[in-house]
């Protein structure tokens, strides 16, 4: 009971337009606070690298996740209110593999927000995709949560307009994960003052939910787990009482709070990237990589694979995923810790060993 209590009350706290709520009729309060409508579900599914062979022939892997994440999304019950895709739709920003991806996208039964990904971006710098979804930036309200989308995957002019000598090579060095080559992301000048004024309009106890490619957060820059601006940006977030922000990028469940910002990553339909050996940032320990494609288990190729239902309850995210070969997993925002939780494996009895390769 005093759960169901304080989480009406944060209820309460998430309307922001809704502020003056106590002043209302008692009655019409309690009508308010008990339509559970208000808490809601929306998909997310992300990095589904579709990648062209040749002619209309394409990694049938790929296309598997993809497929699969969109057929178990349309079962959902209850119906999502929307869907998310995270970026990295294409593997290589072809025009046929944007088409491809946005063709199996299309038997969705919701609407969908796209976010940018870098292997959408870097061949023609997102001129096709905007073409098909739209903005890089946007924000709109739903049910009493800001959302936000940001391209976080932009890097220097000079890498992006003067290095390289064809768009394709371009594409191509910003593609590996462990390519020295590459360059760090960031969301740039012009969208954080875009996001300023965006979020200056909104109440701060109003939930804000930021969804980003790359993490804005700083994790591990040798593989581009990293956001060069990610501490601007998170100084316009710290004035909220509940902020979110969920990216792809990694293909691996991470979760972490920083400040007032709880972080939660999403899945990949493609594959899963291993852990990181060490999350220290300092650039001496990049990892001396040289397989594009190294994961937790080679064998087991869909180990860590799958897409997310989120539960918006009371402004704070909950993220389930559902792992094609592997057992589900929920993290949740947990208010008495006051950070986002695995509520499978905090135990640490119940946790999986690091395992070593040879
Ligand atoms: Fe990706
Ligand atoms: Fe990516």
């Amino acid at each position: 009971m005093t759960q169901k209590l304080r989480s009406r009350r944060d209820f309460l706290w998430s309307l922001g337009a809704f502020t003056a709520a106590s002043s209302l009729p008692l009655g019409l309060v309690q009508v308010v606070f008990a339509d559970e409508a208000k808490n809601f579900t929306f998909a997310y599914i992300s990095d589904a690298h579709i990648q062209q062979i040749q002619g209309t022939k394409f990694v049938r892997n790929w296309d598997r996740g993809l497929i699969r994440a969109v057929a178990e999304a349309n079962l959902l019950q209850p119906k999502p209110d929307f869907v998310v895709f995270g970026g990295d739709l294409a593997q290589l920003g072809k025009r046929e593999e944007i088409d491809h991806g946005a063709e199996m996208l299309s038997k969705l039964a919701y609407k969908t927000y796209h976010v940018m990904g870098e292997h959408d971006y870097y061949l023609d710098l997102g001129e096709y995709w905007s073409k098909l979804f739209g903005p890089h930036y946007h924000s709109w309200d739903h049910k009493g949560v800001h959302f936000v989308v940001l391209n976080s995957i932009l890097t220097f002019d000079d890498w992006t307009f003067k290095r390289w000598p064809t768009a394709e090579q371009r594409m191509l060095e910003m593609a590996g994960l462990d390519n020295p080559n590459g360059s760090p992301f960031m969301v740039g000048d012009k969208q954080r003052e875009w996001l300023k004024k965006d979020l200056e309009k909104v109440d701060k106890n109003t939930p804000v939910v930021l969804f980003s490619h790359s993490p804005i957060q700083k994790i591990y820059k040798g593989w581009n787990f990293w956001t060069e601006d990610a501490d601007e940006v998170q100084a316009l977030l710290e004035p909220f009482a509940k902020a979110t922000v969920i990216y792809g990028h990694v293909h691996q469940i991470q979760y972490n709070q920083i400040g007032n910002i709880a972080f939660q990553s999403v899945m990949a339909t493609a594959w899963p990237w291993p852990y990181p050996q060490s999350y220290v940032h300092a650039e001496v320990n990049w990892p001396k990589l040289t397989v594009p494609m190294n994961r937790a288990d080679p064998f087991f190729e869909r180990d860590a694979t799958g897409w997310q239902s989120v539960e918006m309850a009371a402004g704070r995210a909950a993220l389930d995923y559902n792992l094609y070969n592997n057992t589900n997993r929920r993290v949740a925002f947990n208010k008495d810790t006051g950070r986002p939780e695995d509520t499978v494996f905090q135990d640490p009895a119940r946790r999986i060993p690091p395992q070593t390769h040879y």
